[in-house]
């Protein structure tokens, strides 16, 4: 039996699932912590170098490789050339991975809004989070309920799951996190954490290593941020009907991840330092440090109870394009219903993520070369998987299917003009691999 192929109900549709696919944990919770560990400001530039770089040109042939092909990753590639399916291959094994642990924070997210509809303050968040994360049985269940979430979206499929519920949400998030952008900067002494964010300090920076390490860790949080590497935007891509404007699209969706990225950092930094609070304390910054703020702050209950619920909309957006990516690969090829293909892959991702929430407690000390289960998942897919999959990407694209295919799929077979094409093709054929291939190696030795 041959599936009838889902499309978006409109490019707008597209637009706000993709962007709802790029704005989640990442730009809530990871992106603060990061730049708060990377010296600010600086962190904040080199990732804007980055996104234009590598990210907008990946995205966009992501996107043309998907919508060339309307097929799954593992498809699309085995489609246009049989011997690079691998990287197909390598994305859908990401996305399972990333699921995996990122249902987990996601529980915890959801944790920490019932804690705050209870109406109760977390007191001593530092010890609180320690206490809750350390504990076999409660992290699980949240983060089983995170998943059904996901799942339950996911089978209502393209237009009426994934479409509807981003065009709800996207609009809502960005409501919510200007209101506590706005009340994080008109606190006394927020200037200080304004200042943290905006302008450089070299300080920081004492070595070349200094340089390149904050490099790595931008480069990863620009795939991270923007889905890239694992065939979300392949799979989204094709969904799309053959009149859309990629370009268009390649442009907005970076704009509205880093407009989040902005305000989420424009929420957090500034709050952070006004209550003298240091913004290195990396992962458990949202959970322990921002709790500690709320704790302080007027009305904090509701100003904690509303940042929650954006990073919980923003990451169960997020997680159902992490799902559709091996739900589509399962209908492509197994031919299995759109209810099977999501339910499977979200139970066996549920189990793996039951042993990454271990480690943070009776599993903590169970370890492989000095990493636990979490550790291991995230160092898979973040430092191996996700940068093998862009490298290969831009490889595929630059050398094999060639630009001028891509191009041909990029104007619409010559209808749309595509005056940067020669700067397109020297970032994806050189300047991207190249700049990948080096943090790569270098983050492995
Ligand atoms: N971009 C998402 C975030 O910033 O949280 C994470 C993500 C979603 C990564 C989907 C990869 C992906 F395919």
């Amino acid at each position: 039996m041959t599936h009838k192929r889902e499309n978006w109900s409109s490019n707008f549709g597209f637009i706000m699932a993709a962007a709802s696919s790029a704005i989640g944990l990442g730009n809530l919770w990871k992106f603060p912590y990061m730049t708060g560990m990377n010296g600010g400001a600086i962190f904040l530039i080199i990732y804007l170098v980055f996104i234009i770089l590598l990210g907008i040109p990946i995205l966009l042939s992501e996107m043309a490789i998907g919508r060339n092909t309307q097929l799954n990753p593992l498809g699309a590639y085995k489609k246009i050339n049989k011997k690079w399916s691998f990287v197909g291959a390598i994305g859908i094994l990401c996305s399972f991975i990333i699921l995996s642990y990122y249902s987990v924070i996601g529980g915890w997210v959801i944790k920490y809004i019932v804690s705050f509809i209870s109406g109760s303050k977390i007191k001593d968040s530092f010890t609180y989070f320690e206490n809750f994360v350390s504990q076999p049985l409660e992290p699980i269940l949240w983060h089983l309920l995170f998943m059904i979430i996901t799942v339950s979206i996911v089978t209502f499929g393209i237009s009426k799951g994934i479409e509807r519920i981003s065009k709800i949400f996207l609009p809502a998030l960005l409501f919510l996190i200007l209101i506590v952008a706005i009340k994080s900067l008109s606190l006394p002494n927020s200037n200080e954490g304004l200042k943290f964010f905006i302008v450089p300090n070299f300080k920081g920076i004492n070595s070349f290593n200094d340089f390149l390490n904050i490099c790595l860790h931008a480069m990863g949080q620009v795939f991270f941020s923007l889905s890239l590497g694992m065939g979300a935007l392949i799979t989204y891509g094709s969904y799309l009907s053959k009149d859309t404007n990629l370009k268009k699209s390649a442009i907005i969706i970076p704009l509205l991840d880093t407009l989040f990225a902005i305000l989420a950092g424009l929420a957090i930094l500034p709050a952070v330092f006004a209550f003298g609070y240091k913004p290195q304390s990396g992962p458990g910054l949202i959970f322990q440090v921002l709790p500690a703020v709320f704790n302080s702050m007027n009305f904090g209950i509701i100003f904690g109870f509303m940042f929650f619920l954006v990073v919980f909309f923003a990451a169960i957006t997020s997680s159902i394009s992490l799902l559709e990516v091996v739900a589509s690969f399962c209908i492509d090829t197994f031919k299995w219903s759109r209810r099977k293909s999501t339910f499977l892959p979200a139970f066996i991702m549920f189990l793996i993520g039951t042993f990454a929430s271990l480690s943070f407690g009776p599993l903590k000390n169970t370890t492989l070369l000095n990493m636990n289960v979490f550790d291991i998942a995230t160092f898979l897919s973040d430092k191996i998987l996700m940068p093998l999959g862009g490298l290969f990407m831009c490889l595929f694209v630059g050398y094999v299917w060639g630009i001028k295919n891509i191009s041909n799929e990029i104007t619409n077979n010559g209808k749309l003009s595509f005056r940067l094409e020669p700067v397109f093709s020297i970032l994806i054929k050189y300047i991207a691999p190249a700049l990948i291939l080096i943090i790569f190696i270098t983050t492995l030795f």
